[in-house]
């Protein structure tokens, strides 16, 4: 028997990162189970539906009674289900605590309690908050200074994390770069498929905070590291923090610009740069840890992501950019 026999559990499998984690996962011959509440409607798993290694929960993790019939026989856990994004957080900032603090505090007790020892948590480099120094990088040591109640919820349920770990329960935290690129489950709210997707339509842009830095990094890249972080030695990675992303893709939003630009030159002139500086993240990340520990690099750049989305608009995959399927 290998570890592959027992399946993965992964909570918001359905989602933008989480279907094409599934895909990864499953095409690596890996058995997974989803539990998802498919509260964006999406239908994201279609594609795999005939494939006899998924099992799909349609569900809450708030419902602890289905959560533990979830954890039966999981060899491992990957924890993506949380709403998601500082406005989704502030839309209902009592639902965002439930979900994203509470019910991910059960959730990782009784997988705990299940001996289910490897639990994988995906947080955000968003935790780090505004830079002190302009040049400077952040890394995993580097203070967290969540400014919206999405990073604050996840830097405390990391807190929790990490006091929970005993010789039986060892996890790890995954502080994901803003995601690009396509999915089963396309999302048009995130910066690099959103700018890109409103000047392929031929729309107005309006840019906030040019000048910000921002790391990114591609979803394929997102869900090696997951499979990576499943598959590496406990003692490389047991109760750390690492940061997923490329030291290379820290771009300020005037380049993405103009790498989308590239791609796009009849839409120069619909882009407006705002002098506005209404978004306090601002931030360049360091990801040397994970380049070291786990050997790995990036496959994927934003000009992949943009040409992504360019072809997705033009073959008529995606029509309506403003749809509320794309958005949380
Ligand atoms: N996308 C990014 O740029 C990014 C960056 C950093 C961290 N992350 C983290 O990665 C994870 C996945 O993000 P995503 O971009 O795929 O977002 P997403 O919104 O597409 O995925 C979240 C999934 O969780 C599910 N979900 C929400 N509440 C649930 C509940 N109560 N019970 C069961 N399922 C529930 C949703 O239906 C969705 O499928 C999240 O934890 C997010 O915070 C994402």
């Amino acid at each position: 028997m290998t570890q592959n026999d027992f399946p993965i559990l992964i909570t918001g499998g359905a989602g933008y990162i989480g279907s094409v984690l599934v895909g990864q996962l499953l095409s690596n011959n890996y058995r997974v189970r989803v539990i998802d509440n498919l509260m964006h409607q999406q239908d994201s798993l279609k594609l795999f539906c005939d494939n006899e290694n998924l099992e799909i929960v349609d569900g809450d993790i708030r419902n602890e009674t289905l959560v533990k019939q979830a954890l039966e026989g999981i060899s491992a856990v990957v924890h993506l289900a949380a709403i998601v994004g500082d406005p989704a957080c502030e839309k209902d900032r009592q639902l965002a605590t439930a979900v994203n603090k509470e019910a991910s505090q059960s959730l990782s007790t009784l997988a705990k309690e299940q001996k289910i020892k490897r639990f994988i948590f995906a947080s955000t480099c968003s935790n780090y908050g505004k830079m002190e120094t302009k040049d400077g990088y952040v890394d995993e040591n580097s203070e967290l200074k969540p400014v919206s109640h999405y990073a604050r919820l996840k830097v405390d349920f990391e807190e929790f994390l990490f006091s929970q770990k005993s010789a039986s329960f060892s996890p790890v935290i995954l502080r994901f770069a803003t995601a690009y690129g396509m999915s089963p489950r396309p999302r048009l709210d995130l910066t690099v498929n959103e700018f890109t997707a409103v000047l392929a339509v031929g729309e107005k842009l309006e840019i906030y905070g040019a000048d910000f830095w921002r790391p990114y990094c591609h979803t394929q890249d997102i869900a090696r590291v997951c499979q990576l972080m499943l598959e590496a030695d406990e003692s490389m990675v047991a109760t750390q923090a690492f940061n997923v992303g490329d030291t290379s893709e820290n771009f300020q939003k005037k380049t993405l610009i103009e790498l989308i630009l590239k791609e796009l030159p009849e839409a120069a002139d619909k882009v407006l740069f705002v002098a506005k500086d209404e978004d306090p993240r601002d931030y360049r990340v360091n990801f040397d840890k994970i380049q070291k520990t786990l050997g790995y690099s990036k496959t994927k750049t934003i000009s992949n992501g943009i040409c992504e989305y360019i072809e997705a608009i033009k073959s008529g995959a995606i029509t309506d950019i403003h749809a509320q399927q794309y958005r949380n």
